[in-house]
């Protein structure tokens, strides 16, 4: 169903609070509305963003590839979110990164067989002076890690297979 079906009203209210001049600054909202039910914003919804608030498909998928906490693909029940900008490259990001991946089984971006976990590489998080680091966007919210070595990690990966939602 469209998005403009299903949240007639919710939308309504967002576009309210916005004069018409800028309604295109109601894009977070819309987007942050469209990604709650499955954890992601499909091209259908973007394309109706865009109509919404007369801006471009490229407009609003530029947003979604801008900000971590948007994602334009369905994922595992965590994502895992490893920042590999410059500052966490020169202290190893890349290595434990890949280490991780192997470890896993999968590449960057694929999905651990059981579901559990999808590992990202993303830009930089703040936390430059402490990498390895990532964060984990799941149920039970958003976390970050620091100073992470491999071992550390898929303890953590076998401790979230025990979290209850
Ligand atoms: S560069 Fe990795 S957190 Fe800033």
């Amino acid at each position: 169903m469209s998005l403009e079906k299903k949240y007639a009203k919710e939308i309504k209210q967002i576009l309210a609070k916005y004069p018409p001049e800028h309604k295109r600054s109601a894009v977070m909202p819309l987007l942050y509305l469209a990604q709650r039910e499955a954890g992601y914003i499909n091209k259908e919804a973007m394309k109706e963003i865009a109509h919404l608030l007369d801006i471009t498909e490229t407009d609003v998928a530029s947003i979604v590839g801008f900000y971590t906490l948007y994602h334009d693909r369905k994922a595992g029940k965590y994502r895992m979110q490893v920042c590999t900008d410059l500052p966490c490259a020169l202290r190893g990001a890349d290595e434990f990164l890949d280490k991780l991946c192997g470890n896993l089984g999968i590449k960057v971006g694929e999905t651990t067989e059981d579901g559990l976990v999808t590992v990202e590489s993303v830009m930089c998080l703040a936390a430059c002076d402490r990498a390895p680091m990532f964060q984990t966007q799941g149920p039970d919210g958003i976390k970050y890690h620091e100073y992470m070595t491999v071992d550390r990690t898929m303890e953590l990966i076998e401790a979230l297979k025990g979290v209850k939602e």
